[in-house]
């Protein structure tokens, strides 16, 4: 039996997302609707809603870095996601420690698993958000990776995998 409804906020269900912190220049914003769409070359591609700061900087830059954080950081994540960076400085209100910038300007946070850096090379617009696609010119791992990605299942939960499971290949 299903219970049935004809829109997303009313269906109010869980949706487990990886949920990254999207640099422009110094600003974050917590970003669950995104994905990779080309492997060779890479690209990435990001819905970010037009109400956002971040929309109007992405329009004017042209480019982010998408930083990966572990699940330990849930709490500054959700920070950003929740106020609007041309009233409040959300980097210095996070305390997070940066690794500099990108060739771009934007910033590259020290916490992270893994930071894509990208270049914006296509919008697609239809809906409420702005899908902005990108090249992505660097990919940066850190050596210690936490195996903890931040999922953000909706209405204000987040949780993260529990268990690593390795599928053979059968050749
Ligand atoms: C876990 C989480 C994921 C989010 N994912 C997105 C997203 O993919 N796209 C988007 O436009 N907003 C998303 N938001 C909302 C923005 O992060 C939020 O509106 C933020 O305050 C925007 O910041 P800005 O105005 O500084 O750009 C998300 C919020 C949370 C808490």
């Amino acid at each position: 039996m299903f219970d049935v409804y004809t829109s997303l906020e009313k269906s109010n269900h869980s949706q487990p997302r990886v949920t990254a912190l999207m640099a422009c220049q110094n600003n974050l914003m917590a970003a669950s609707w995104h994905m990779p769409i080309s492997k060779s070359p890479f690209r990435y591609a990001v819905a970010v809603r037009e109400e956002n700061y971040t929309h109007t900087l992405l329009k004017e830059h042209g480019a982010f870095s998408l930083n990966f954080l572990p699940f330990e950081y849930l709490d500054i994540v959700d920070m950003t996601g929740r106020i609007h960076g041309n009233t409040v400085n959300k980097l210095a209100k996070s305390g997070l420690e940066t690794e500099g910038n990108d060739e771009h300007g934007n910033v590259l946070l020290k916490a992270s698993d893994f930071i894509y850096t990208c270049k914006i090379c296509d919008t697609y617009s239809n809906g409420d958000h702005t899908i902005f696609i990108a090249d992505v010119t660097k990919i940066y791992v850190n050596e210690n990776q936490s195996n903890k990605p931040i999922l953000f299942t909706g209405r204000g939960r987040y949780t993260t995998s529990s268990q690593v499971t390795i599928v053979k290949q059968v050749l």
